[in-house]
């Protein structure tokens, strides 16, 4: 190829990507997708103190209703190819594992909230570390600061 063809198709993919990618702010891309995991982070702690006991269980449907819900905003949050924040690239490089795992926990969060409804904390017990694979998820696509 013409070196100045080749510029020029250059500079075109780069207009392409600006403009796609100006539609909004990287940062509030990121500021997003970190809101909703913060949240589920106040909830699940919430939800731990009443499965410890410390709390009386009649928030205990709704706390695990609402990561089920959480969860399954949080995989929007991540689909905008921006980034930062502490997601490592292999979110966007390993997209398929990425989204599985993500709509995996959607899932089972949504199943535990049934669990929490209709038979309580002692039937959550078995369903619940399974369920919040926050860590799994981490340790592979998340650096800590
Ligand atoms: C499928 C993957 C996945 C799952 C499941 C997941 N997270 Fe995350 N989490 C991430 C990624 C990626 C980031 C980094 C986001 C960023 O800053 O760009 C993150 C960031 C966070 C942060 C830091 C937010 C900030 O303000 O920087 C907290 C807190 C958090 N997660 C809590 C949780 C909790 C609690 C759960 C489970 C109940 C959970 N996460 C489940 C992938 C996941």
């Amino acid at each position: 190829m013409q070196p100045a063809r080749l510029v020029v198709m250059s500079m075109l993919v780069l207009l392409g990507a600006g403009s796609t990618a100006s539609a909004f702010e990287d940062k509030d891309i990121i500021d997003y997708r970190e809101h909703i995991m913060v949240t589920l982070d106040e909830q699940t702690a919430a939800l731990g103190m009443l499965m410890a006991t410390q709390i009386p269980p009649d928030n205990l449907a709704a706390h695990a209703e609402a990561i089920a819900l959480t969860a399954k905003q949080a995989l929007k949050s991540f689909e905008p190819k921006v980034q930062g924040g502490e997601s490592k690239p292999l979110v966007w490089e390993q997209w398929a594992d990425f989204s599985e795992r993500m709509n995996s926990f959607a899932k089972k969060t949504e199943a535990l909230a049934v669990t929490a409804r209709t038979k309580g904390q002692d039937a959550m017990m078995t369903e619940v570390v399974d369920a919040l694979s926050c860590k799994g998820c981490h340790d592979v696509y998340r650096n800590k600061k």
